[in-house]
């Protein structure tokens, strides 16, 4: 199902009209400092785009889970300043999400300004997707824009509620790439297509490796998730984090598809996360009173050996406690893995959780991989087959909607 994207539009339809954009502007901050901003910069191709069409942007995003409190900490002020440097232009911050005074501030823009309203999630309203608050968001625009990709699964007053309130609801460049790939790895990815899943508790993603389990070629599993695989097969895993709801689950997998599914067969262990200095590598069976934290190196180069450069990579996950330096090798080794793929002419597409901190680490470019995935949990449920609230709302290009000036 294609939706309609901002480019679809004509440009007298932008032209001086006030779009309100949803972006995904969650992005790790400390004390003002914002540490990751790449979905910050794969917003911007939407935002120049309206720019340079004299749109009024108004960008609107949560950050946190404020639950309905002004917590400084979680203003988008800082947010504000960076995308001004990335735009190289000046952002107007409203520093207020409500109210007759903001309306008028978007009113008073000129064609080709951009505004950000406040952290929306100062207000309850928008997780409740709160019917008076959508009005309200929805009274500041002319044309509703989604390209907070991340944001799509939830069905929250600026991701849903005020979108019906528009004829012209449009996906953003950064949606309508997300939607692209993904669909293509869902549907009908090339072949061979390989999916590498690690990080901790299998029960986030059990739809969407579920799917993977049934159409991949090969399976690599490593993280939380390789361990309850292991100890489905009867392989002692000592004290290493486990999914103990889905050791069933994971047996039946086995018993069905165990030949493209892909286990660890040795591992980096320590008596605990506290005594990691002692770690060591071991083959196979994990003793009582050790717990794994990493893939080993001959699984790290067993599976480089499965990753060819043709056909279709996903991968999400680290392959172990990659943050900290003792048992980040696995996942940097995968990381560069995937990225030499690209380089070899498959189609790599990586994303969820700690993943994009991990190709950091491993000082893999984003360039070296095909795509990455603004999506955490969204992700998951895209590709667990999941239909997104976010995305669902939006113009479907079939729907032949007039797009004449008015
Ligand atoms: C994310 O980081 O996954 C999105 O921004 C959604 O955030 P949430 O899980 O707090 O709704």
């Amino acid at each position: 199902m294609h939706r309609l994207v901002i480019s679809d539009v004509p440009d007298s339809r932008l032209e001086g009209k006030r779009v309100f954009v949803r972006v995904d502007f969650n992005v790790p901050i400390k004390g003002g400092k914002i540490n990751e901003d790449y979905r910050i910069r794969r917003a911007i191709p939407t935002i120049d785009y309206l720019i340079e069409k004299k749109a009024k942007v108004v960008l609107a995003s949560h950050l946190g889970r404020p639950e309905g409190h002004v917590i400084p900490d979680l203003s988008l002020k800082p947010i504000a300043l960076r995308l001004s440097e990335l735009l190289g232009k000046s952002v107007k911050f409203t520093g207020m999400v409500r109210g007759e005074e903001v309306k008028k501030s978007i009113e008073d823009l000129n064609g080709g300004e951009v505004m950000l309203l406040e952290n929306l999630r100062f207000h309850k309203e928008e997780t409740d997707n709160d019917p008076e608050f959508s009005k309200e968001l929805a009274s500041f625009a002319d044309i509703y824009v989604n390209d907070a990709f991340g944001t799509s699964h939830r069905k929250h007053a600026s991701t849903y509620g005020m979108a019906s309130y528009f004829d012209l609801r449009l996906a953003g460049f950064l949606v309508s790439r997300e939607l692209k790939f993904l669909t293509r790895i869902r549907e009908n990815p090339e072949r061979p297509f390989i999916v590498i899943v690690g990080g901790g508790k299998i029960k986030d993603k059990i739809n969407a490796l579920s799917n993977f389990i049934e159409k991949a070629d090969k399976v690599l599993l490593g993280g939380g998730v390789a361990y309850t695989f292991l100890k489905a097969k009867g392989v002692n895993i000592g004290n290493s984090i486990v999914d103990d709801e889905k050791i069933d689950w994971a047996r039946e997998s086995l018993e069905k598809f165990g030949d493209k599914i892909y286990l660890p067969v040795d591992h980096v262990v320590a008596g605990s996360f506290e005594r990691r200095k002692n770690c060591m590598v071991m083959d196979e069976e994990i003793p009582d009173d050790l717990q794994g934290f990493d893939i080993g190196p001959k699984t790290a180069a067993y599976y480089n050996h499965q990753i060819k450069g043709n056909g279709s990579i996903f991968w999400s996950g680290p392959m172990g406690v990659f943050e900290v330096d003792d048992f980040s090798a696995g996942t940097t080794q995968v990381a560069r893995t995937v990225a030499l793929a690209t380089w070899r002419g498959a189609t790599t597409v990586v994303g969820g959780g700690d993943t994009i901190a991990s190709i950091r680490k491993a000082e893999v470019l984003d360039s070296e991989i095909t795509h990455i995935s603004t999506g955490g949990g969204a992700l998951l449920e895209f590709l667990g087959g999941e239909e997104l609230p976010g995305i669902s709302i939006l113009n479907k290009k079939e729907e032949n909607i007039s797009l004449a000036a008015n």
